[in-house]
């Protein structure tokens, strides 16, 4: 071999070695599959388990993959998003703990240059309107509050219930704007329906689950011995389930309570699957497969083609009770 073919060798041997970890580094980027975050408030509530697992089906299908991770506070929020960050996902979706975190997740999603879409909680800006540029799936907040009124008010009417002798108890959350349209909208329903306004007795609730709704309607209604006859509503089926455990422990016959909740996950399931049936009369099922996968698939096509997500979508629900149960959940492929 002579010199100058040896050298030649030698460099070419050399620049293979160099490269080659390199190229094996870019190659591997490029291939990894595409991934992005699920986060939600309440990783317990069959709601948001079945919206994470939604995306996560969705992602094996169409090869991305999916971090589930439950953020029932603002630092795990933050630090789920720097973890996400660091395992180089791209992207989010989330419904946060607090929807007055919105300029804190957004500014921290920023810094990873990540792109996110919001689910069921809307979140706001410093003023209290809608975070601008971030796109939005959630119920029909009012409307499905309407049809909350409009149930309980049928099956009044189907009791045989005088209004004056019926209390509602109106299991409230004023810091969750989809909380309050929802229930706006049921006790416009309730009053068109000929409810008496003087019999609404708020509850105001601390968490959004059934702790939350027995906590807040238990002094309700021991402060009301006089009302034998109850309605029940809130944002979920969850708080409204609190509050019907709260009429049995003061023994409250099942039959003088009307309870109808919103979601239609598995609590209200397992509810209706009860031998005797209990004062949680329905829910207005909303589908959460639905929520989760049409919002991850918003995100993936934003961050993989560039498609702007619509700005808002707003989502319909329909009136589960005992004898439909199956058949709804089975429409909505819940
Ligand atoms: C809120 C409630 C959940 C569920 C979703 C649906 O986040 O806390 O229980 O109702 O809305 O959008």
């Amino acid at each position: 071999m002579n010199h100058k073919l040896r050298r030649l060798t030698l460099s070419a041997m050399a620049a293979a070695a160099l490269a080659a970890p390199f190229a094996f580094h870019m190659s591997a980027q490029a291939d990894e599959p595409l991934k992005i975050g699920f986060l939600v408030k309440m990783p317990e509530q069959a709601w948001f388990i079945n919206e994470q697992k939604a995306a996560t089906t969705l992602g094996q299908k169409e090869n991305f993959s999916v971090v589930n991770i439950g953020t029932p506070d603002g630092e795990k929020v933050l630090a789920a998003i720097d973890n996400l960050g660091a395992q180089g996902a791209k992207g989010f979706v989330i419904c946060a703990p607090d929807v007055r975190l919105g300029p804190a997740i957004q500014a921290r999603a920023k810094r990873y240059n990540m792109k996110f879409v919001t689910v069921d909680d809307q979140l706001v800006d410093s003023t209290g309107k809608p975070l601008a540029n971030v796109p939005h799936l959630g119920m029909s907040a009012f409307k499905i509050g309407n049809q909350v009124g409009q149930a309980i008010s049928d099956e009044m009417k189907r009791r045989g219930w005088k209004p004056e002798e019926v209390g509602a108890l109106r299991i409230t959350n004023y810091e969750l704007p989809t909380a309050k349209l929802r229930t706006d909208g049921a006790t416009q329903s309730l009053l068109a329906g000929g409810f008496k306004k003087e019999n609404i007795f708020d509850a105001p609730q601390k968490t959004t689950d059934d702790e939350g709704g027995f906590n807040a309607s238990s002094p309700v209604l021991a402060q009301h011995p006089n009302i034998k006859k109850w309605v029940v509503f809130a944002l979920n089926e969850e708080s409204v389930l609190g509050g019907v455990r709260a009429t049995e422990q003061l023994h409250i016959p099942s039959a003088d309570v009307i309870g109808v909740g919103i979601n239609g996950a598995g609590e209200a399931f397992a509810e209706f699957q009860k031998k005797e049936p209990t004062g949680f009369y329905g829910t207005i099922a909303v589908s959460s497969t639905n929520h989760g996968k049409d919002s991850t698939e918003n995100l993936v096509e934003w961050i993989q083609k560039g498609k702007q997500p619509p700005a808002d979508t707003q989502t319909t629900g329909k009136l589960m009770v005992r004898n439909n149960w199956q058949q709804v959940r089975q429409e909505l492929g819940i």
